[in-house]
């Protein structure tokens, strides 16, 4: 959520001064390009990246971010390896590498905290395929079980020539990202997701050296020096500016600069310390609840401690006799008191279909049923995996989450117990 500060800052910036498209050289576009360079600068700073090593180039959330590098990376014959939590945005990167003759690799999460084994990673990392491109993606926070994975995998798998996406979606929200002291290639955020305003602004935040490879499919305004249509050639704009297609949001982003500064005033440290006290105690409550029968309320998809997590606890609820309650009826509940929650698989098929059992065999039968081979309903999902959930349900702990919040949840909760 954000603070009515954000905002009121904001008004004042745009009430206060004329910004045009920053695309000329008179005064309102030389004005909004100050601007522009300032919030670029800021999130660098931000997240301590050396502006020799690190540039930034706004997209429109993470996911056009992550979509910039999979269009452009040079793919053939090298490999994509990614870890089975990813959002779906990480996934889809995977058409552009089969279409591109990249081989995909997906390494496995284990139950009952959904973290990888260290060795399965080893091994998928000394694999990397030397007279080509390698790429390697994960979520330094997984946005269905919390885990947060190791920064340090950023560079053992560089050493052994793989690229690194981080997809920082999920983790820098309530956590820093020093990239002084680790150095990802691709790192994918959306802003919303850290201060709640403005929506519709993310950034990947790229290496130099990592974005030189890439080549990008197509040119447009805003990402050339030159292009014609006689001489049927383009050249393309140096650094950020070559990925940055048409007009940029360029009244909204120096909401970010507020945003962030929003985040600084109140600092990491304390943001993440009060999301982990609060997730603790939410963990404790829940996984202690108890049916007469003694069949616990929960099972809780992911570490049940606050070590190496995040603020999201992703669970399902079960009744009295120990079967699992449809998510959807959770969140019909949950509705009528006015607690808004997700559930769902949060676009992150891979962590759902570990945590809620759902096998490879069940899959490829649902998928090569007649009528299934272009189509496929979520209904018709729902009975292919017959009896089994389908979904879950997340509570997510943020900077502004209070006791109040969590202790309303937790009394929800305490209602559905027979
Ligand atoms: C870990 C992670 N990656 C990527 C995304 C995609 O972000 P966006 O929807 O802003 O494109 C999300 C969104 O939930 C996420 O949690």
């Amino acid at each position: 959520m954000y603070a009515e500060s954000q905002l009121l800052q904001h008004q004042k910036l745009l009430t206060e001064n004329v910004f045009g498209n920053p695309h000329s050289l008179n005064p309102t576009s030389i004005a909004a390009t100050r601007q522009v360079d300032e919030t670029r600068e800021t999130i660098l700073k931000f997240f301590h990246a050396d502006p020799n090593e690190y540039l930034v180039i706004f997209t429109s959330n993470a996911s056009s971010a992550l979509k910039l590098v999979g269009e452009s990376y040079p793919f053939p014959g090298g490999r994509y390896l990614l870890t089975f939590d990813n959002h779906n945005s990480v996934n889809g990167i995977r058409e552009f590498a089969h279409a591109r003759g990249a081989e995909v690799t997906y390494i496995p999460i284990a139950l009952p905290e959904m973290r990888v084994v260290d060795s399965m990673l080893d091994e998928q990392l000394a694999n990397s395929n030397p007279g080509a491109n390698n790429l390697f993606a994960y979520p330094a926070q997984s946005n269905f079980s919390s885990v947060q994975h190791p920064l340090d995998w950023i560079g053992k798998a560089q050493a052994r020539g793989w690229d690194v996406i981080l997809d920082a979606a999920a983790f820098v929200p309530t956590n820093q990202l020093d990239l002084s002291m680790v150095k990802p290639d691709f790192v994918p955020i959306s802003f919303y997701k850290m201060f709640g305003y403005p929506t519709g602004l993310g950034a990947l935040i790229a290496r130099k050296s990592a974005l030189a490879r890439l080549h990008r499919p197509w040119f447009a305004g805003g990402t050339i020096t030159v292009a014609s249509v006689q001489g049927g050639k383009y050249y393309l704009a140096d650094g950020a500016p070559a990925f940055e297609d048409g007009t940029l949001d360029y009244l909204n982003i120096p909401a970010i600069v507020i945003g962030l500064k929003h985040i600084e005033s109140i600092g990491y440290e304390v943001i993440h310390q009060r999301v982990l006290s609060l997730t603790g105690w939410l963990l404790d409550n829940l996984t202690a609840m108890k049916h007469k029968t003694g069949k616990p309320l929960v099972r809780v998809f992911g570490p049940t401690t606050t070590q190496a997590r995040g603020g999201a606890v992703t669970v399902n609820f079960y009744n009295e006799n120990g079967n699992a309650i449809d998510h959807r009826y959770i969140e019909s509940e949950a509705n009528k008191v006015n607690i808004s929650l997700r559930t769902g698989c949060f676009c992150n098929p891979g962590a759902g279909e570990i945590a809620l059992g759902i096998s490879r065999v069940e899959l490829d039968v649902c998928f090569t049923q007649p009528g299934h081979a272009q189509r496929l309903s979520l209904d018709d999902f729902r009975l292919c995996i017959d009896g089994k959930s389908s979904g879950a349900v997340r509570i997510s702990v943020g900077m502004v989450t209070n006791f109040n919040d969590v202790q309303g949840f937790l009394q929800f909760a305490r209602g559905l117990l027979k």
